[in-house]
């Protein structure tokens, strides 16, 4: 639960540094409101995550100012790029949640249900930049953005 929730401050960080240097106005307002919504995961998690009596992790100041910087570095390449980068982030998050789903015990309806409630949000984020013409990332940057998530969670996991 302490990565979700540090995968949510990712997000919405990521997304008010892409809204930052957004271009077309409705772009921005897209990327504001996405970001917006994952302000809602992140309180669910917290709250979730006390409930287990556990604690976010410690490192989450630094998890926002890097995944800005990298949402305003996304935003700076174009709308396009910069709606692929939020398609390809939310269909990896929610890959991850359906991996979480999976591993959950089913007695834990709790967190079944915050969970599953993301993971349709996220779907709707990912349609929202199709839908706004995201373009497609190449291969490379798909790999490396999972690799960064893969070290986020492994550290998040432990700090
Ligand atoms: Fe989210
Ligand atoms: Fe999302």
């Amino acid at each position: 639960m302490r990565i979700n929730h540090t995968g949510e401050i990712c997000a919405q960080a990521l997304y008010a540094g892409q809204a930052a240097t957004a271009r077309n106005p409705e772009v921005k307002d897209d990327m504001q409101k996405a970001s917006d919504e994952e302000i809602d995961h992140l309180a669910w998690c917290e709250q979730r995550l006390e409930e287990l009596d556990s604690r976010p992790s410690l490192l989450n100041p630094f998890w926002y100012a890097s995944s800005y910087a990298i949402g305003a570095i996304a935003g700076a390449a174009g709308d396009g790029w910069s709606l692929g980068f939020l398609k390809e982030t939310e269909n990896q998050v929610e890959a991850h949640l359906q991996d979480h789903l999976d591993q959950l015990p089913p007695e834990d309806a709790r967190t079944h249900a915050i969970l599953g409630q993301m993971k349709i949000d996220e779907a709707k984020h990912a349609d929202m930049a199709e839908d706004a013409g995201a373009f497609d990332l190449p291969a490379p940057i798909k790999d490396l953005m999972s690799l960064t998530s893969k070290v986020m969670k492994v550290v998040a996991y432990r700090i």
